[in-house]
Parts: C-alpha cells; structure tokens; sequence
C-alpha cells in the first residue's frame, strides 16, 4: 500500500498534486518515466508519469488533470489515504545529453511532465529555454518551478489572461527564428503536440513528443498503447512514451484515444450521481 503524504489542488482543483511513499520506485525513477496505478481493489489502472521523484525520503509526486472517473476518484483521496497498487517505473527514460539551446515546451498539465525533463536537460549543460502555456491564468500550473528548472522562460495563455497572448507555437516559432536550437520537446494535449511539430518541421529541429495512449498493462503484453510511429508499430509503454515527433500518425493516436468516449462518460455519469459530485 503507498500512502499519501501530501495532497495539493491546483489550476482551480481541476489539478491535484500528490506525494506519495514509494521508496523503491523513487530509487529507481528517472525524468521521461511514468508509474500505473490503482486506487483499491476494483479501480482501474490508470497511468500517470512521475513529475518528482526523492530516492532519499522514498516519495515521488504525481499531478493529474480531473479528466473522468478515476481521476476524480483519486482526487477524492486524502492525506494519510493509500493507493492500493503502483507499479513503476515504467517507460523509456528520456535521453538526457548536453547539445546546446534546447527548447522545452508544455501544455497544460503537460508542464508536470516537462518539469523533471527540462531540469535533467539544464543539469547536462544545455542552455535551456521554456515555454508554458494554458487556457487561462488560472489553470497554469508550476510556473515558479519551471523559471528554476530552465534558463529562460515564457508564458502563454490563450485568452490573454497572463504573459503572452496566444500559443506556445507563436512563442516557439520566434525563439526558432532567433536561436539556434538543437531540440524541441514538446508534451501537452495531442493536438498542441501535433502543432509543435509542424512548425519545428518547418526548421528542421528534431522535437520529442510523449505520448499518452490509452494503457492496460504498461509492460507491452495487451497491445492497447500502440502507436504508428515512422510507419511502424510501436508501443508507448515500453519503447516511449518519447518519440521522435514527426514520425508520430496523431491522427490515429487522436482516433484511438477517442475509442471509448461513450463508456468513460457513462463511467463518470454513473460515479458522480453516486458520490453526488457537480
Ligand atoms: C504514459 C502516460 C503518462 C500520463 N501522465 C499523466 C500525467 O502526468 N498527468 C495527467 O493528468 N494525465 C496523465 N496521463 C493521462 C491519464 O492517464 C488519463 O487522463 C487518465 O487515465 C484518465 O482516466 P479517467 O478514468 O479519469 O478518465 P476517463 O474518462 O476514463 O478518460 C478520459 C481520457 O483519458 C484517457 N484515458 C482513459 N483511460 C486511460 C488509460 N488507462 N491510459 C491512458 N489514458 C487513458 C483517454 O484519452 C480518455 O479519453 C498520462 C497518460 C499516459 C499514457
Ligand atoms: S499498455 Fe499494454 S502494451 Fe502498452
């Protein structure tokens, strides 16, 4: 059982941050990886990378969007609470190397999944810029902690409601007009990814995405994450969740995620009238 430690809503509690004990996983972890896992005994494995993660005291952190009903089943989870399974780390590690100026791009709760990636890729030596966006001011999340992570940083809002007025892909294409730059990892919702990478085509800069197919088992056997990437078929789980970005199909990685919209509406229809949820 891994308890929870800490327990923080963010972006108006559509986010919540979780510290969770896991001493042997948080030995293991590295920035890129993702743990599965299951509030109680009938829950679903849900897959949620690790944002943080402290070999020393054993814990790691998760953030994650309110999305359907586990992840408003987790959120209901309280400090001292515990989750029954978690298994990790899973995935491919990002591949953390000193190459210049690199640019980081995150969207969304994207941004917890680029947190520990741009912070690895300053601690290599890469002159690092950022670029985070949002909605609006008050769903942005970990501003302060990625201005630390990185050498330079800039904030989008698409309302206009804080920083730059418009997308991280405005932002994105300046800074590539302007710099040199050696690579783009971009991580947010898929079509900002599919966005980023078009415009990175454009400059011929090589661009990491993460993917966040649906998952089962995380360890390659049920074949339910996998992508076509650079016309073959690949697995998230074990041989990502980076790959390289313009070989992705987003299209069918959009198609395929979309393959279950009716029963997760009706899932979380069903768990917010029993726990009379808004
Ligand atoms: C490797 C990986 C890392 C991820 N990291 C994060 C993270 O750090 N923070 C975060 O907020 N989200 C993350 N996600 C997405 C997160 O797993 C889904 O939001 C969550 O599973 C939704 O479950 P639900 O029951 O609340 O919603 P549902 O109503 O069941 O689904 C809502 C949407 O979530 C996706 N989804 C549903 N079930 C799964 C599943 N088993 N596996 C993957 N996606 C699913 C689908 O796109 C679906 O349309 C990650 C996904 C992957 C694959
Ligand atoms: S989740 Fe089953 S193969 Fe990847």
């Amino acid at each position: 059982m891994f308890e929870i430690l800490k327990r923080q809503e963010m972006a108006d509690g559509t986010v919540v941050l979780n510290e969770i004990s896991a001493p042997l996983i948080a030995k293991k972890a590295k920035p890129g990886q993702f743990v599965i896992l299951k509030a109680n005994e009938t829950g679903e494995r849900i897959p949620l990378t690790m944002a943080e993660a402290d070999p020393k005291k054993g814990i790691i952190t998760i953030i994650y969007q309110i999305v359907g009903k586990s992840t408003a089943l987790f959120k209901s989870l309280q400090v001292g609470d515990k989750f029954q399974d978690i298994i990790g780390p899973l995935g491919k590690p990002t591949h953390l190397e000193k190459m210049g100026t690199v640019v980081c791009v995150g969207g969304g709760t994207g941004v917890a999944v680029m947190h520990p990636i741009t912070r690895g890729l300053k601690e290599v030596g890469n002159n690092v810029i950022a670029i985070i966006g949002a909605r609006t001011k008050d769903l942005l999340i970990l501003e302060d902690k990625m201005a630390a992570a990185s050498h330079e940083l800039h904030v989008c809002t698409d309302d206009g409601s804080y920083g730059h007025h418009g997308f991280v892909t405005d932002v994105l294409k300046e800074v590539l007009e302007k710099e040199d730059v050696k690579l783009v990892v971009g991580i947010g919702p898929v079509p900002m990814m599919k966005f980023v990478c078009k415009v990175t085509e454009q400059f011929k800069v090589k661009t990491l995405v993460s993917l966040n197919a649906i998952m089962v088992d995380g360890t390659g056997m049920c074949g339910c994450c996998r992508v076509s990437v650079g016309g073959k078929t690949q697995f998230a789980c074990v041989d990502g969740p980076e790959f390289d970005g313009h070989d992705v199909d987003f299209e069918e990685l959009m198609q395929r995620l979309q393959a279950y919209t009716a029963e997760e509406a009706a899932a979380y229809g069903k768990y917010k009238g029993e726990c009379k949820l808004a």
